[in-house]
């Protein structure tokens, strides 16, 4: 790809932007408490121009719709540019609404949004031709062929050269896995099909910045797999990715950094590794004397016992494990066995997103907001 990753700064971001650099900001969740106190670094300032500009920048950024809660409330979103971005929620936490404020598709109650640099939705014009977005499901001519509807569109882009017209269509096909079924009218289409069609269409042309809503939405495994392939491609060209999602897990094997929203507010933001890092790995007792087991770990300050059919997790006591941390796992594998636990496996789970999310909010993942 040729051009450039975008580097541009959005005005009141003073909060550590720099990829990599900045470590996760928790704020206060929907209940009111503070989740993790708020780490305002330095970072921007960062090292030896390090610190990479930030592609979208939201401060105090609110949609109320008519007579409702707010669908997203006071959300201070920073999106590094060179990143894959994930930004998470359960059903009807905001993501949409803040994916359609961002593309200046709808106008904020109050509070700004800046997309590669500039305001949204009033420089919406100039920026969203630098902008690839699948939102909510592609609108497509059902009557036309997947090839034609991309056809439609490049026709409809001022900047597209009609003569090389063909050759970006159907390498988009071929990038989005499409090519044997280019020909095909679209009302034929699976979801999945439409989701890929869609993507293409955000493909036609180098974008600096690709904004996808669920993208894996209707695919199957394997098709999941393969967008995730793609999203790494582009991200590899130097686009910034933005993609939603309400599945944690694609969240961790696709992006770099992520924001959890949960109704409608912030509830953490940063890179991927130091969000799930914020959360304690769960302790794992496989075993079939399960009730011991369990009275052992509870004995030695393990809470939050979950016992299931053979097996035993728990959350281990706060600090780092190990002879010289707050607990070590060898003395309570021993305590296991000391008191006739058969113990056949035992192990630390490294935590994932989800432990984050449910140790900042206090609620299951998919809680509905
Ligand atoms: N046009 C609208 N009019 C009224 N309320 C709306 C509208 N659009 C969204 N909402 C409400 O705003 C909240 C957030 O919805 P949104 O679609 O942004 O959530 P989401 O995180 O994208 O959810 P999902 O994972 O299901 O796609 C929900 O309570 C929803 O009902
Ligand atoms: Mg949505």
């Amino acid at each position: 790809m040729k051009q450039p990753p975008a580097a541009e700064t959005g005005t009141g971001s003073q909060d550590g932007t720099g990829a990599g650099t900045a470590a996760p900001t928790a704020v206060e969740n929907a209940a009111g408490t503070a989740a993790r106190p708020a780490a305002a670094g330095p970072a921007a300032e960062g090292a030896g121009g390090a610190a990479a500009g930030s592609v979208i920048v939201t401060r105090g950024l609110t949609k109320r719709f008519r007579g409702g809660q707010p669908a997203v409330d006071g959300l201070d979103l920073t999106v590094p540019a060179g990143s894959v971005f994930g930004f998470l929620g359960p059903n009807g936490s905001g993501k949409t609404t803040t994916i359609r404020m961002l593309m200046g598709l709808i106008r904020p109650t109050s509070g700004s949004a800046r997309v590669l640099g500039a305001p949204m939705p009033g420089a919406a014009r100039r920026v969203l031709p630098q902008v690839g977005a699948l939102i909510e499901g592609p609108a497509l001519y059902g009557f036309l062929s997947g090839r034609d509807n991309l056809r439609r569109l490049d026709a409809a882009d001022p900047d597209a050269d009609p003569r090389t017209r063909d050759a970006r269509i159907a390498a988009a096909l071929e990038r989005v896995g499409l090519a044997a079924a280019g020909s095909k009218k679209a009302r034929a289409y699976s979801l999945g099909m439409k989701q890929r069609l869609g993507l293409a269409a955000a493909l036609l042309r180098p974008r600096r910045l690709l904004v996808l809503d669920e993208p894996t939405n209707g695919l199957d495994p394997q098709g999941m797999r393969e967008i995730r392939a793609l999203v790494r491609e582009v991200a590899d060209g130097g686009t910034t990715v933005f993609l939603s999602s309400h599945l944690l897990d694609e969240i961790e094997q696709v992006c770099t950094h992520a924001a959890v929203m949960a109704r409608g507010r912030l509830v953490v933001q940063g890179p991927v590794a130091e969000l799930a890092a914020g959360a304690r790995g769960r302790l794992s007792v496989t075993t079939p004397d399960t009730a011991d087991a369990a009275r052992v770990l509870r004995e030695h300050g393990v809470t939050n016992l979950v016992v299931t059919g053979g097996r035993v997790t728990g959350e281990p006591p706060a600090g780092p494990p190990g002879p010289a941390g707050a607990f070590d796992p060898a003395d309570l594998n021993a305590a296991l066995v000391r008191d006739g636990v058969r113990v056949r496996g035992f192990g630390l789970e490294r935590a994932s997103l989800e432990d984050a999310f449910v140790a900042l909010t206090g609620e299951g993942f998919d809680v509905a907001g």
